[in-house]
């Protein structure tokens, strides 16, 4: 079972070049435009703060918050992924570590002023315990920032009837293992959770909500979506979630 996982998880080393490429050194339009500004508010001034950023990819936020001040390590499962960010980034004084995030064990206890997992959790098949990791890496008071596609997006269609467009969507409740087509035929998975799963394991740590966004695209492709009624139908469901956390602020 754990070769399954580990085989699954690190199909990401298959795309690591593209996803280099996609992303580059600042983020994609997504994230320059929608999720990178909310995160970085609810991080707040990051210097002299030892952040982690978990499931960080070819490490292009940890450079960013690098060169806010922050002391930054980077965390990812695909070896590809890290290479890259190592090669690009490491001479910054970045540190980059291969791990799975569900299993830390390089990582010290009660170190990290801020945990930011940026469009990741979604990826994460082992959440869960990547959760309990999270909680034992950050100390009490530190921060969690999240994003993630907003959890309905992952198994509802947006259907057009007429001039409107509507949401067909099977399941929600269920935990569901969803084909990640972006990348083609490469295996990439994401697991789609409903919100309750990340309210109740959040809470089992005693993170205190601080901020949670839920945060509409007015843009398909870079460009702003010129269908009124297409626009009117993303602004009601919106595409992406971002959520802060403070690890235990009120222990009772
Ligand atoms: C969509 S990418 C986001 C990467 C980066 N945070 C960013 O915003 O560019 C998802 C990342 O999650 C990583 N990932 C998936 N499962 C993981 C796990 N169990 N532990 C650590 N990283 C994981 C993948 O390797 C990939 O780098």
């Amino acid at each position: 079972m754990l070769n399954l996982l580990k085989r699954k998880t690190t199909n990401w080393n298959k795309v690591a070049e593209e996803y280099d490429e996609l992303v580059g050194d600042s983020g994609d339009f997504n994230h320059k435009t929608y999720i990178n500004p909310v995160i970085l508010s609810i991080l707040g001034n990051v210097r002299n703060r030892n952040i982690l950023d978990l499931a960080c990819g070819q490490g292009y936020f940890a450079r960013i918050l690098h060169s806010k001040g922050a002391h930054v390590v980077g965390v990812d499962i695909s070896e590809k992924l890290i290479e890259i960010a190592r090669d690009k980034f490491s001479e910054l004084g970045i540190r980059f570590e291969v791990a799975d995030a569900a299993e830390m064990n390089g990582i010290e206890s009660n170190q990290f002023d801020a945990v930011v997992c940026n469009m990741s959790f979604h990826d994460i098949e082992r959440l869960s315990e990547t959760v309990d990791e999270i909680a034992r890496v950050l100390r009490i008071g530190g921060k969690l920032a999240f994003s993630m596609p907003h959890p309905w997006t992952d198994l509802a269609k947006t259907v057009k009837d007429g001039e409107n467009y509507y949401l067909r969507l099977e399941k929600y409740k269920s935990v569901v293992e969803v084909p990640n087509n972006m990348y083609g035929d490469k295996g990439i998975v994401s697991y789609h959770r409903p919100l309750e799963f990340y309210i109740k394991k959040l809470s089992q740590h005693q993170f205190e909500i601080t901020d949670f966004v839920e945060i509409s695209k007015e843009h398909s492709k870079g460009e702003k979506i010129s269908d009124r009624k297409l626009l009117d139908h993303k602004r009601e469901f919106p595409s992406f979630l971002v959520v802060g956390a403070i690890k235990n602020l009120n222990p009772s």
